[in-house]
């Protein structure tokens, strides 16, 4: 039986916040510029309209500008293409995040597609997800940013390490899976379809949830003082009425078995926007540089 530790994502992300809100006080007495952020909301689903006042409040919090745009859910994507030709053409916007899912009449990948990749904070471009793939300098998905530094917090060098990650999205497996290797881990991506799953999870050294798929990988599937990062937020009911939130991973099951783990909340969650704070002030200095 081993002691689990709680890994403090929230912690972890008010630091970061407070690095990055002082990296851009010293880059505007340097150049006189605020680093402007665009996110842009097309209807009205009610976990993104949370996300994004959260970014907002952040971004400013941070000393950098937040232009939102909210649109109605009947946009046309030759309306949402013609607001990012005008963000991309737009000097004082050094960042432009289009926030997921969009509604279904609109194609995300032609969206994502028109974003000048040097503002593509998100880093979903595909030019700068072949750059992470090549090892050339990109702009890096957020959430999995995040993931990789909680690690290296609490691992120091993951060099030589066993990583898995349960889930392979664009957004989080694939690109987490690319940044483990950068950082020399042996890296396997499983998924719903991968053959013998827990035995698969039994080899980790570090052990990745992002299948959002509530408390699937459960306790006994952990080998012994692994590291678990849990990427799910899931919403579930609770047995006498209301909600709550759950991860992909059992977190009651894995005390006493993971050497050290993220709650849900106030894992991984508060890392997301904060890795999008550092990654616009990267944006802006390259775009000056
Ligand atoms: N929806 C949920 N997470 C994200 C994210 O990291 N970026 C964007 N653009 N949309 C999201």
């Amino acid at each position: 039986m081993v002691e689990t530790r709680l890994i403090d994502g929230k912690a972890f992300a008010e630091g970061l916040r407070k690095r990055v809100a002082s990296d851009v006080t010293a880059f505007h007495a340097a150049t006189g510029v605020t680093p402007g952020l665009a996110v842009v909301l097309v209807g009205e689903d009610p976990a993104s309209a949370v996300y994004v006042r959260n970014k907002g409040k952040q971004t400013v919090e941070a000393g950098m500008a937040s232009i939102e745009h909210k649109l109605p859910a009947t946009t046309t994507q030759a309306e949402l293409l013609a607001l990012i030709a005008a963000l991309n053409a737009e000097k004082d916007v050094h960042g432009i995040l289009v926030q997921l899912p969009l509604p279904g009449h609109i194609d995300a990948q032609a969206v994502l597609a028109t974003i000048d990749p040097a503002k593509d904070v998100d880093g979903f471009h595909v030019v700068n997800a072949g750059r992470l793939a090549v090892g050339l300098d990109a702009l890096v998905p957020c959430t999995p940013l995040g993931c990789v530094m909680l690690l290296k917090d609490r691992l120091g060098s993951l060099s030589g390490l066993e990583a898995v990650v349960v889930g392979r999205s664009n957004i989080v497996g694939k690109p987490l899976a690319q940044l483990l290797l950068r950082e020399d881990c042996t890296v396997t991506i499983a998924h719903s379809r991968t053959r013998d799953l827990p035995e698969v999870c039994r080899r980790a050294d570090i052990l990745i949830g992002a299948v959002g798929r509530p408390e699937m990988i459960r306790g006994a599937w952990i080998k012994p003082g692994a590291t678990v990062i849990d990427v799910g937020i899931n919403r579930v009911d609770k047995p006498g009425g209301g909600t709550r939130l759950v991860g992909d991973v059992a977190f009651d099951e894995a005390q006493g078995i993971a050497g050290a783990i993220t709650p849900v909340p106030g894992g991984v969650g508060p890392m997301t926007i904060a890795c999008l704070l550092q990654n616009t002030l990267t944006a802006a200095r390259r775009q000056l540089g």
